[in-house]
């Protein structure tokens, strides 16, 4: 039995792991966009932090609602063309502008609102902090509570759900690093 293997840069990929969690983002899309991806050898912003940005946001998910394909989606395209780990102002919306590309010619199988939803949270995952929509809040906290491992404590007064702030607050990452998706597939 195979399951989800959640990597650590550098991240050398076998054809035995399942890359991400959500069957939206299946193994075949991760590396597609991985092969547009731009080569910043042991990014803070790679493939690992896309993972647990997934992770993140889908516990947050069961708890806070949201749409699981979206979350899952943000999570692999948000950070996948930026061109360094500094000052890349308009990263997320390249990505969100390449999950267009994608959604173009039919690799995501999202419905248009889904992929409104998707471009905004990513085009705005930096330059904004809170905003209304539950599935944004979760992609945006993901990402955020992901701060660790840059050694930067979330600042809760920056998170939207009440569940991220509770883990940031309380700096117990342990419901998430066990949580295990109800999407979350195994493979023989
Ligand atoms: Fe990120």
């Amino acid at each position: 039995m195979r399951g989800v293997v959640w990597s650590s840069a550098p991240i050398s990929i076998s054809n035995n792991i399942v890359l991400f969690s959500h069957p939206i983002a299946d193994d075949r899309l991760v590396r597609e966009v991985l092969d547009r991806k731009h080569a910043i050898e042991f990014s803070v912003h790679g493939l690992s932090h896309w993972q647990r940005v997934e992770r993140n946001g889908l516990f947050l998910a069961t708890r806070e609602g949201g749409d699981p394909e979206v979350i899952s989606l943000f999570a692999l395209f948000h950070d996948s063309q930026r061109i360094n780990d500094y000052t890349d102002p308009d990263h997320g919306a390249r990505g969100g502008i390449l999950a267009s590309e994608f959604h173009a010619s039919g690799r995501l199988p999202i419905a248009d609102e889904q992929l409104q939803v998707l471009i905004f949270a990513c085009t705005h995952h930096t330059d904004s902090i809170l905003h209304d929509d539950t599935t944004v809040q979760c992609c945006w906290d993901g990402d955020r509570l992901d701060l660790t491992r840059i050694g930067v404590t979330p600042d809760p007064g920056m998170l939207n759900t009440e569940s991220a702030r509770r883990v940031a607050e309380t700096m117990d990452y342990s419901e998430i690093e066990n949580s295990i998706s109800p999407v979350t597939r195994d493979q023989e």
